[in-house]
């Protein structure tokens, strides 16, 4: 939702850098991109360079100057189309303040008359332009203010969220701030260069020591200094944070996409995620993020899991697994309608928020929310640091390292590792599940990630089978058990990259209304494995045969019964076997598949879909 880099230092490069940084931050948002750079001179003057298209279009405008100090946005339109005039940096009425701004001021029109009222003239229709002519409002170097001073006053007067840049052509300085959005502070290599960034990734090619700043934080960076001070100026003391993964782990290598190298990934993302966390030898699990007294975990009364997206999908897994495991009613709840139902909640409730990215604004709210009702809270997070990291009492990292290709994949198995992790551990404990039972899930557990392997291997049969299948318009996705959140994840991963309407259904409820659609032009995918809803899946298939309707089946190797109802131009992946349980990891892996292929076929933007951003950070 977003992305805002900026530089100051000893490189006389600085636009270069912050549109290398910007591109890396493409996946927040990419209608529009834009900078702004001190131009040195008496008296040294802002220039600008911004427009709709993508970073690198935008690039092509910049004809290369000396600068060394830059601030930059990628954008993802809330208020305002797409537009030269709606892009970031904006500026204030004298032009010599710019900023840049990921998030929503939501009390901006009434700033805004008030401004206009005093004089200020506004050019754009975005909410953010209100920040450059609030601090110039503020911003008067006669009364001995700086930058910070009138940022700081500016800021006290937003309602929303904001993670901010901001420069002045009077002072050699970039100012930034958070509230609700990431801004992460980067240490050049020897401390005279300094570098704001929405998140890690861009840092990588230049740094991985960071300063993340908390919310109310603010950053005063000059060339050979870093500030950091709260909303009352107070001087803050803050630790350096290593980046703990690699420039590499970040880049598409030999990939066509990311989201193909990130499907690739998953093996190892799941190996990664059980380590040192699932025993084999002694058929145990730890979790050292979730250290709770064994009498506490038994004395939680129900789970909820919050989440967004593919997140909530997770979550909508992990109650199957913590229900049947350990045996503790538990619910997956939006996390953008939990905040607003007004959640009843108590000591005994375990809220469980599931993201990738640590920063989706409703995932915190909803967070937030159960804090303050007094339930207990545990984070599964992929980004190290993130907000819902750092606010969620308890957490389990993932451990998926970057993930870039906004269509979610590698983080979605990485959470439902964690997901079986933490109910094994909960089942465990609570006594839910013997010895002998956990012992023999351990050790199929540790066989899943080569069973991935083994589909993966067999990529080209599922991109034959959409090379078939791409061309529709609708598909109804059916699953049931585990493997009806795996539907919707099916059908999420289908419609958000090749923008193929599909919708995900139990499939039992397909009786009760979606089997109406159903004729040779609408297309069902179908999991169809070997668990104990087995039998009523096939009758739903037969159904869809008496009417016409073509399928595409996930069905388990060596399954022979589901070939003879189908007929030729229905089509089968197969996957291994395994236990019930398990199969969740195995059915979405070749849906993934399925969808990326269908999209290639089509010729969309595989890793930045219309519309969407990667980390949706406003409510
Ligand atoms: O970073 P989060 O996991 O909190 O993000 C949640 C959703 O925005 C995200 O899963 C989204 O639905 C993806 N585009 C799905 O592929």
């Amino acid at each position: 939702m977003c992305g805002i880099s900026a530089y100051i230092g000893k490189n006389n490069n600085a636009a270069e850098i912050v549109f290398n940084m910007l591109s890396r931050l493409e996946y927040r948002g990419y209608d529009s991109a834009g900078i702004a750079y001190i131009k040195k001179g008496k008296p040294a003057k802002i220039s600008v360079v911004r427009d709709k298209g993508m970073v690198e279009d935008v690039k092509e405008q910049y004809i290369p100057e000396h600068s060394d100090l830059c601030i930059g946005h990628t954008r993802w339109a809330t208020h305002g189309e797409p537009s030269k005039i709606n892009a970031h940096p904006h500026l204030d009425c004298k032009q010599e303040i710019a900023i840049v701004h990921n998030g929503i001021i939501e009390n901006y029109i009434a700033l805004k008359k008030m401004l206009e009222d005093e004089g200020h003239k506004f050019v754009s229709a975005t909410d953010s332009e209100v920040l450059a002519h609030l601090i110039e409002k503020f911003y008067d170097n006669d009364n001995v203010l700086t930058l910070e001073d009138a940022v700081r006053q500016a800021i006290a007067l937003l309602r929303g969220s904001y993670g901010i840049a901001v420069i002045s052509s009077k002072e050699e300085k970039i100012v930034a701030a958070r509230l609700g959005s990431p801004i992460i502070v980067g240490i050049g290599k020897d401390e005279n260069e300094y570098f704001v960034s929405s998140d890690t990734n861009a840092l990588l090619p230049y740094t991985n020591s960071t300063i993340p700043l908390n919310d109310g934080e603010i950053a005063i960076l000059t060339k050979n200094d870093c500030k950091i001070i709260n909303k009352d100026a107070i001087l803050m003391q803050k630790k350096i944070e290593k980046i703990l993964y690699n420039l590499q782990s970040a880049e598409k290598g030999e990939y066509a996409h990311y989201m193909l190298k990130e499907i690739f990934e998953q093996p190892r993302v799941i190996n990664e995620t059980m380590r040192g966390r699932l025993r084999i030898e002694e058929g145990i699990v730890m979790l050292g993020g979730v250290r709770m007294k064994d009498e506490e975990i038994r004395s939680i009364s129900r789970i909820v899991f919050i989440a967004c997206g593919t997140s909530l999908h997770a979550g909508m897994l992990g109650k199957y697994l913590i229900e049947e495991i350990a045996r503790i009613p538990a619910e997956a709840e939006y996390a953008s309608e939990f905040k607003y139902k007004f959640p009843v909640l108590d000591k005994n409730t375990l809220v469980i928020a599931i993201s990738q990215s640590g920063e989706t604004a409703d995932t915190i709210a909803s967070l937030r929310e159960a804090r303050a009702r007094g339930a207990n809270t545990i984070g599964i997070v992929n980004v190290v640091g993130s907000t819902i990291a750092r606010e969620a009492e308890k957490g389990i990292y993932v451990y998926a390292g970057p993930e870039i290709g906004v269509a979610s994949t590698k983080a979605f198995t990485a959470q439902v590792t964690a997901l079986y992790l933490l109910s094994l551990y909960f089942g465990r404990i609570r006594n839910t599940i013997s010895g002998f039972a956990l012992r023999e899930l351990v050790e199929e557990f540790a066989r899943i990630p080569e069973k991935v392997q083994k589909i993966l291997d067999n990529a080209n049969a599922i991109k034959d089978i959409a090379d078939e299948f791409y061309n529709y318009r609708d598909f109804l996705y059916l699953g049931r058990g585990y493997n009806f959140p795996v539907a919707l994840e099916g059908a999420l991963k289908l419609k958000e990259i090749s923008y193929i309407h599909a919708e995900g259904y139990p499939a039992g409820e397909m009786k009760h209304g979606p089997i109406a659609m159903i004729d040779e032009g609408f297309p069902t995918m179908a999991v169809l494995i070997k668990d104990n809803v087995y039998n009523k899946i096939m009758s739903n298939v037969e159904e869809i045969k008496a009417r016409h309707g073509r399928i595409a089946a996930i069905t388990t190797e060596g399954d022979d019964n589901v070939k003879k109802i189908l007929k030729k131009d229905d089509k089968v992946m197969d996957i291994p076997e395994t236990l019930p349980i398990f199969y969740p990891f195995l059915t979405v892996v070749p849906l993934q598949l399925f969808a990326y292929f269908c999209a290639l076929k089509l010729g969309k933007n595989v890793d930045k879909p219309r519309n969407l951003a990667k980390s949706v950070t406003v409510e």
